[in-house]
Protein backbone atom coordinates (compact mmCIF):
# COMPACT_ATOMS: atom_id res chain seq x y z
CA UNK A 1 0.00 0.00 0.00
CA UNK A 2 1.58 3.72 -0.82
CA UNK A 3 1.80 5.98 2.03
CA UNK A 4 0.83 8.91 0.79
CA UNK A 5 1.20 12.61 2.24
CA UNK A 6 -0.78 16.00 2.36
CA UNK A 7 1.02 17.63 -0.82
CA UNK A 8 3.12 20.76 0.66
CA UNK A 9 0.21 23.50 -1.57
CA UNK A 10 -2.02 22.15 0.86
CA UNK A 11 -2.43 22.48 4.86
CA UNK A 12 -4.85 20.63 6.74
CA UNK A 13 -7.23 21.77 9.97
CA UNK A 14 -8.68 18.56 11.17
CA UNK A 15 -11.63 18.95 13.98
CA UNK A 16 -13.72 16.14 16.19
CA UNK A 17 -16.97 17.91 14.90
CA UNK A 18 -18.34 20.94 12.81
CA UNK A 19 -21.40 22.20 12.08
CA UNK A 20 -20.68 21.83 8.23
CA UNK A 21 -16.87 22.25 6.85
CA UNK A 22 -18.24 24.50 4.55
CA UNK A 23 -19.13 26.81 6.97
CA UNK A 24 -15.71 26.59 9.54
CA UNK A 25 -13.61 27.04 6.03
CA UNK A 26 -15.90 30.12 5.52
CA UNK A 27 -15.02 31.33 8.41
CA UNK A 28 -11.37 30.59 8.09
CA UNK A 29 -11.27 32.47 5.17
CA UNK A 30 -13.00 35.12 6.47
CA UNK A 31 -10.04 35.35 9.09
CA UNK A 32 -7.31 35.35 5.91
CA UNK A 33 -7.09 31.56 5.45
CA UNK A 34 -5.07 31.18 2.33
CA UNK A 35 -5.83 28.95 -1.09
CA UNK A 36 -5.20 25.48 -0.27
CA UNK A 37 -6.37 25.72 2.84
CA UNK A 38 -8.64 22.07 4.03
CA UNK A 39 -11.10 21.54 6.29
CA UNK A 40 -11.57 17.78 7.89
CA UNK A 41 -13.75 16.90 10.48
CA UNK A 42 -14.66 13.46 11.96
CA UNK A 43 -18.41 14.36 12.10
CA UNK A 44 -21.16 17.22 11.14
CA UNK A 45 -23.70 18.23 13.06
CA UNK A 46 -25.11 20.14 9.76
CA UNK A 47 -24.06 18.68 6.63
CA UNK A 48 -24.84 20.24 3.75
CA UNK A 49 -26.23 18.76 0.44
CA UNK A 50 -26.69 20.21 -3.00
CA UNK A 51 -29.96 21.28 -3.66
CA UNK A 52 -30.36 22.61 -0.26
CA UNK A 53 -30.63 19.00 1.28
CA UNK A 54 -28.88 17.30 4.35
CA UNK A 55 -25.83 15.51 4.07
CA UNK A 56 -25.95 12.92 6.60
CA UNK A 57 -22.36 12.91 8.24
CA UNK A 58 -21.87 10.20 11.06
CA UNK A 59 -18.43 9.49 12.64
CA UNK A 60 -16.28 6.92 9.84
CA UNK A 61 -16.73 8.47 6.73
CA UNK A 62 -14.74 11.58 5.40
CA UNK A 63 -16.19 15.35 4.80
CA UNK A 64 -13.62 18.00 3.82
CA UNK A 65 -13.87 21.92 2.39
CA UNK A 66 -10.97 23.03 0.88
CA UNK A 67 -10.52 26.71 -0.83
CA UNK A 68 -9.64 27.05 -4.57
CA UNK A 69 -9.46 30.16 -6.40
CA UNK A 70 -12.28 30.29 -8.99
CA UNK A 71 -11.54 30.59 -12.68
CA UNK A 72 -12.22 34.31 -14.23
CA UNK A 73 -15.72 34.22 -15.76
CA UNK A 74 -14.97 34.49 -19.45
CA UNK A 75 -12.17 32.02 -19.35
CA UNK A 76 -14.28 28.98 -20.51
CA UNK A 77 -12.60 27.19 -17.84
CA UNK A 78 -15.38 28.31 -14.96
CA UNK A 79 -16.61 24.80 -15.14
CA UNK A 80 -12.81 23.28 -14.51
CA UNK A 81 -13.01 22.97 -10.52
CA UNK A 82 -15.87 20.88 -10.97
CA UNK A 83 -14.78 18.34 -13.09
CA UNK A 84 -11.24 18.07 -11.79
CA UNK A 85 -12.48 17.47 -8.52
CA UNK A 86 -14.85 14.47 -9.65
CA UNK A 87 -11.69 13.42 -11.91
CA UNK A 88 -9.72 13.35 -8.60
CA UNK A 89 -12.17 11.62 -6.68
CA UNK A 90 -12.64 9.07 -9.38
CA UNK A 91 -9.01 8.36 -9.66
CA UNK A 92 -8.54 8.37 -5.60
CA UNK A 93 -11.07 5.74 -5.40
CA UNK A 94 -10.14 3.66 -8.26
CA UNK A 95 -6.40 3.92 -7.04
CA UNK A 96 -7.62 2.06 -4.30
CA UNK A 97 -9.65 -0.47 -6.39
CA UNK A 98 -9.20 -0.62 -10.14
CA UNK A 99 -12.00 -3.95 -10.76
CA UNK A 100 -15.17 -1.77 -9.95
CA UNK A 101 -17.88 -0.50 -12.08
CA UNK A 102 -17.21 3.46 -10.95
CA UNK A 103 -18.97 6.16 -12.93
CA UNK A 104 -19.07 10.05 -12.97
CA UNK A 105 -22.89 11.25 -13.04
CA UNK A 106 -22.84 14.71 -14.78
CA UNK A 107 -22.01 17.47 -12.92
CA UNK A 108 -20.01 15.91 -10.25
CA UNK A 109 -21.69 12.34 -8.79
CA UNK A 110 -19.44 9.55 -7.75
CA UNK A 111 -21.30 6.39 -8.26
CA UNK A 112 -20.34 2.36 -7.51
CA UNK A 113 -22.73 -0.13 -9.44
CA UNK A 114 -25.21 2.52 -10.16
CA UNK A 115 -25.29 4.01 -6.49
CA UNK A 116 -23.67 7.31 -4.88
CA UNK A 117 -20.71 6.90 -2.97
CA UNK A 118 -19.41 10.47 -3.06
CA UNK A 119 -20.96 14.12 -3.47
CA UNK A 120 -19.21 17.73 -3.91
CA UNK A 121 -21.03 20.95 -3.20
CA UNK A 122 -19.14 24.20 -4.82
CA UNK A 123 -20.16 27.53 -3.29
CA UNK A 124 -18.64 30.48 -4.23
CA UNK A 125 -17.81 34.02 -2.79
CA UNK A 126 -15.37 36.51 -1.97
CA UNK A 127 -12.95 37.18 0.64
CA UNK A 128 -12.02 40.00 2.80
CA UNK A 129 -9.42 41.19 -0.20
CA UNK A 130 -12.53 41.23 -2.61
CA UNK A 131 -11.02 37.96 -4.40
CA UNK A 132 -13.35 35.29 -5.85
CA UNK A 133 -12.69 31.77 -3.89
CA UNK A 134 -14.09 28.55 -4.34
CA UNK A 135 -15.39 26.24 -1.35
CA UNK A 136 -15.22 23.02 -2.43
CA UNK A 137 -16.68 20.70 -0.13
CA UNK A 138 -16.95 16.73 -0.32
CA UNK A 139 -18.33 13.80 1.41
CA UNK A 140 -16.96 10.23 0.72
CA UNK A 141 -19.00 7.24 2.26
CA UNK A 142 -16.18 5.24 3.41
CA UNK A 143 -17.89 2.57 6.26
CA UNK A 144 -21.69 3.80 5.96
CA UNK A 145 -24.45 5.63 3.97
CA UNK A 146 -27.62 7.15 4.66
CA UNK A 147 -30.70 4.11 3.44
CA UNK A 148 -33.60 7.13 2.60
CA UNK A 149 -32.03 8.72 -0.11
CA UNK A 150 -33.63 10.03 -3.35
CA UNK A 151 -30.74 8.09 -5.40
CA UNK A 152 -29.43 4.50 -4.36
CA UNK A 153 -26.32 5.12 -2.20
CA UNK A 154 -23.38 2.86 -1.49
CA UNK A 155 -19.80 3.07 0.69
CA UNK A 156 -16.87 1.89 -0.21
CA UNK A 157 -16.81 -0.68 2.53
CA UNK A 158 -19.20 -2.14 1.09
CA UNK A 159 -18.23 -2.45 -2.62
CA UNK A 160 -15.11 -4.06 -0.97
CA UNK A 161 -12.85 -1.39 -0.40
CA UNK A 162 -11.43 -0.88 3.04
CA UNK A 163 -9.40 1.95 3.99
CA UNK A 164 -9.12 4.87 6.39
CA UNK A 165 -10.61 8.62 5.49
CA UNK A 166 -7.23 9.56 5.84
CA UNK A 167 -5.63 7.65 3.56
CA UNK A 168 -8.33 8.99 0.79
CA UNK A 169 -7.39 12.57 1.62
CA UNK A 170 -4.01 12.49 1.30
CA UNK A 171 -4.41 10.53 -2.10
CA UNK A 172 -7.15 12.51 -3.15
CA UNK A 173 -5.41 15.95 -2.99
CA UNK A 174 -2.27 14.36 -4.78
CA UNK A 175 -4.54 13.26 -7.38
CA UNK A 176 -6.10 16.40 -7.81
CA UNK A 177 -2.61 18.28 -8.33
CA UNK A 178 -2.36 15.54 -11.07
CA UNK A 179 -5.41 17.35 -12.52
CA UNK A 180 -5.13 20.77 -11.35
CA UNK A 181 -2.07 20.43 -13.48
CA UNK A 182 -3.36 18.70 -16.75
CA UNK A 183 -5.78 21.71 -17.01
CA UNK A 184 -3.02 24.16 -16.83
CA UNK A 185 -0.29 22.36 -19.40
CA UNK A 186 -2.90 20.53 -21.77
CA UNK A 187 -5.93 22.82 -21.42
CA UNK A 188 -9.93 21.75 -20.09
CA UNK A 189 -10.47 19.62 -23.65
CA UNK A 190 -7.85 17.07 -22.49
CA UNK A 191 -9.66 17.03 -18.65
CA UNK A 192 -13.69 16.24 -20.84
CA UNK A 193 -11.83 13.73 -22.40
CA UNK A 194 -10.78 12.04 -19.14
CA UNK A 195 -14.10 12.52 -18.00
CA UNK A 196 -15.74 11.03 -20.42
CA UNK A 197 -14.01 7.97 -20.07
CA UNK A 198 -15.73 7.62 -16.32
CA UNK A 199 -19.61 8.86 -17.36
CA UNK A 200 -22.17 7.04 -19.04
CA UNK A 201 -22.87 6.49 -22.85
CA UNK A 202 -24.03 8.82 -25.44
CA UNK A 203 -27.30 7.68 -26.14
CA UNK A 204 -27.96 6.43 -22.31
CA UNK A 205 -31.55 7.68 -21.45
CA UNK A 206 -31.92 10.01 -18.57
CA UNK A 207 -33.84 12.08 -17.13
CA UNK A 208 -32.62 16.07 -16.06
CA UNK A 209 -34.74 17.53 -13.08
CA UNK A 210 -35.00 21.38 -14.15
CA UNK A 211 -36.44 23.17 -11.23
CA UNK A 212 -40.06 21.50 -10.95
CA UNK A 213 -39.83 20.23 -14.69
CA UNK A 214 -38.15 17.26 -15.48
CA UNK A 215 -37.34 16.53 -19.49
CA UNK A 216 -36.96 13.05 -21.18
CA UNK A 217 -34.24 12.58 -23.68
CA UNK A 218 -30.24 11.13 -23.95
CA UNK A 219 -27.89 12.01 -23.08
CA UNK A 220 -25.53 13.46 -25.83
CA UNK A 221 -22.37 14.45 -24.22
CA UNK A 222 -21.09 17.79 -22.79
CA UNK A 223 -20.12 20.95 -24.74
CA UNK A 224 -16.82 23.04 -24.73
CA UNK A 225 -17.82 24.18 -21.21
CA UNK A 226 -18.87 20.90 -19.54
CA UNK A 227 -22.77 22.06 -19.70
CA UNK A 228 -24.84 19.09 -20.72
CA UNK A 229 -26.29 18.47 -23.87
CA UNK A 230 -29.16 16.22 -23.72
CA UNK A 231 -30.91 14.80 -27.20
CA UNK A 232 -35.34 15.48 -26.37
CA UNK A 233 -37.16 12.94 -27.72
CA UNK A 234 -38.18 14.98 -30.79
CA UNK A 235 -34.59 15.34 -31.38
CA UNK A 236 -33.87 18.46 -30.56
CA UNK A 237 -30.24 18.90 -28.78
CA UNK A 238 -30.70 21.31 -25.39
CA UNK A 239 -27.45 22.58 -23.25
CA UNK A 240 -28.25 22.10 -19.61
CA UNK A 241 -25.93 24.49 -17.16
CA UNK A 242 -27.13 23.40 -13.84
CA UNK A 243 -30.01 20.49 -13.60
CA UNK A 244 -30.10 16.93 -11.48
CA UNK A 245 -30.06 13.98 -13.68
CA UNK A 246 -31.51 10.64 -13.01
CA UNK A 247 -30.35 7.56 -15.59
CA UNK A 248 -33.23 6.00 -16.16
C1 LIG B 1 -24.06 16.37 -2.80
O1 LIG B 1 -25.22 16.69 -2.48
O2 LIG B 1 -23.86 15.46 -3.59
C2 LIG B 1 -22.90 17.13 -2.24
C3 LIG B 1 -22.54 16.64 -0.89
C4 LIG B 1 -21.35 17.38 -0.28
C5 LIG B 1 -21.11 16.96 1.15
C6 LIG B 1 -19.85 17.54 1.69
S1 LIG B 1 -19.35 16.78 3.21
C7 LIG B 1 -18.12 17.99 3.40
C8 LIG B 1 -18.74 19.31 3.00
N1 LIG B 1 -19.44 19.88 4.12
C9 LIG B 1 -20.75 19.91 3.92
O3 LIG B 1 -21.59 20.35 4.73
N2 LIG B 1 -21.05 19.44 2.71
C10 LIG B 1 -19.86 19.03 2.00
Amino acid sequence: MINYKLPKNFNLNYFEEVDSTMLKLKKLASEGAKIGTIVSAKKQTQGRGRHGREWISPEGNLYFSFLRRAEEYNSGKIFAPVFITSIALAKTILIFSSSIDLKLKWPNDVLINNSKVAGILIESFKNNQNIKLLNIGVGINIVSNPSDTLYPSTNLLKEGISISSEEVLKCFFNCLNLYENILVNKGIGELFKIWNEYTYKIGTKISVKLGENNIQGAYNGIDEKGSLLLRKNDGKVIKIVAGEVFVL
